[in-house]
């Protein structure tokens, strides 16, 4: 599908954007190997989200919708106990999802029994031996393709082993694999992250009974370490929230749309996620956040952005990691900021659902942007005025998105090529973006 549009006068009105997809994903794997019945509400509906939760079922786990009226949607999913899933009679496909592939392979790893992990041509292309070569340092047996899915792991007849793990690269994908993977060692999993990432799996396995203990060192670096559990895995009540990374888009849209006045309401505001609000208000954005609470471990709140003129600022190190998903619509609002915006400490984008260093900034310069990748990032140059354009999705749902944003201030008519690639995480943006438009 390819989608047109155009500069709207203004933008108004308040949204809930769908859940949050690392939270939902993580919530499906753990309830299926926790000791009774979970419970996850309005968890992500998306294609990422199902494909985790048909994994979970080819693994043997019942997944059925919360049945009583007075809930809000979502799912129960009796956990089989950490020795319970049976081997899937087909490989798992993991369709494009990244963190399902990963994280599965990290608690498939400690199983007795055989898995495939598979997924599309484009999980295919992305890197794998950032997890499979810390699981085998474990003792798993797993096989990859040249560093790539398919993989294949043989199951194990004792435990793996524990590990002291320095990552090379700020991943809380592979972060997330040795922790699961930890569940199934003999010994302590120690990982060290040269820059905080997402820590959804750390509190959930907390909140599952799991002793995992953060530390950071005075230049920032996290330690994170789990503790081989002696019981079985609490059954999981979570309350997932918007997806901050799908309301970085309209945090944006309204900023760079004059006159725009836009609420956000129940978004996710772990601190490791939301790089991209203090670098939006370090450029002069106004946003300001009401109602913050704790939903189920997670830090929410409800944000409130009015259109502000915008100057360039830099970006890197431990910031960088906090905003690794928002950079494409981050470009974006570059491209409206006064002066020269550097980012530095992101080479991770050349291996997302696209290169969002080469791929994305192509698509970006159509528009009129000013805008080099770099080694390591990219800089552009503001503001300059958009025109509209045809330009690619590339397959890659945060560019089609972020397109969809350089759209509303491109003058005449932006057309985004393979839009519904949207749906990996956010399946409605584009009837969403329509709802804000105001006269
Ligand atoms: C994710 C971690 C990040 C992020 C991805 C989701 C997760 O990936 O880019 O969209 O849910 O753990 P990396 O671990 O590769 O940085």
């Amino acid at each position: 599908m390819d989608y047109a549009l155009t500069p709207p006068e203004t933008l108004r009105g308040t949204l809930r954007v769908p859940s949050d997809r690392s939270i939902t994903v993580r919530a499906a794997l753990l309830a299926g190997i926790a000791e009774g019945v979970s419970r996850i509400r309005e968890p992500l509906d998306s294609d990422d989200t199902r494909a985790a939760l048909q994994c979970m079922a080819d693994l043997g786990v019942q997944i059925a919708p919360l049945s009583s009226p007075c809930d809000p949607p979502g799912l129960r999913i009796p956990g089989l106990g950490l020795r319970g899933l049976r081997a899937s009679s087909r490989p798992l496909d993991c369709r494009s999802s990244g963190t399902t592939m990963r994280l599965l392979a990290g608690f498939l790893a400690g199983q007795q029994f055989n898995s495939t992990l598979d997924g599309s041509a484009q999980l295919r292309r992305r890197p794998m031996r950032r997890v499979t070569g810390p699981l085998r340092a474990m003792g798993a047996r797993i096989e990859d393709a040249d560093g790539h899915a398919p993989l294949s792991i043989h199951g194990l007849c004792g435990p793996l082993r524990g590990i002291a793990y320095d990552m090379p690269i700020a991943s809380a994908q592979v972060k997330s694999a040795l922790l699961l993977a930890g569940l199934y060692a003999d010994g302590p999993v120690t990982i060290c992250e040269p820059a905080p990432t997402r820590d959804h799996t750390e509190r959930m396995l907390r909140a599952a009974g799991v002793e995992v203990i953060a530390q950071a060192d005075a230049g920032g670096r996290a330690t994170i370490t789990l503790l081989p559990p002696s019981q079985s895995l609490h059954p999981l009540d979570v309350l997932v929230p918007a997806d901050f990374s799908s309301a970085a888009f309209f945090l944006v849209a309204a900023t760079i749309v004059p006159g725009a006045h836009v609420r956000l309401v129940e978004v996710g505001l772990n601190p490791t996620r939301t790089g991209l609000l203090d670098a939006l208000q370090a450029m002069g954005a106004q946003i300001t956040i009401a109602n913050r609470r704790d939903e189920g471990g997670e830090p929410i709140g409800d944000l409130e952005v009015r259109s502000a003129g915008l100057a360039a600022v830099e970006i890197g190190g431990q910031l960088a990691a906090r905003m690794i998903d928002e950079f494409p619509v981050f470009a974006v609002a570059a491209t409206q900021a006064a002066g020269v915006t550097v980012v530095r400490d992101a080479e991770e984008l050349r291996v997302k659902e696209s290169n969002r260093l080469e791929g994305f900034i192509g698509e970006l310069r159509k528009l009129g942007a000013r805008i080099e990748a770099t080694a390591d990032g990219f800089v552009v140059e503001g503001p300059s005025p958009l025109r509209g354009a045809v330009v690619d999705g590339l397959g890659d749902h945060r560019v089609a998105m972020a397109l969809g944003i350089a759209g509303l201030v491109a003058e005449g008519t932006t057309t985004i090529l393979g839009a519904d690639c949207v749906a990996k995480t956010y399946p409605m943006f584009f009837r969403d973006l329509e709802l804000l438009r105001a006269p």
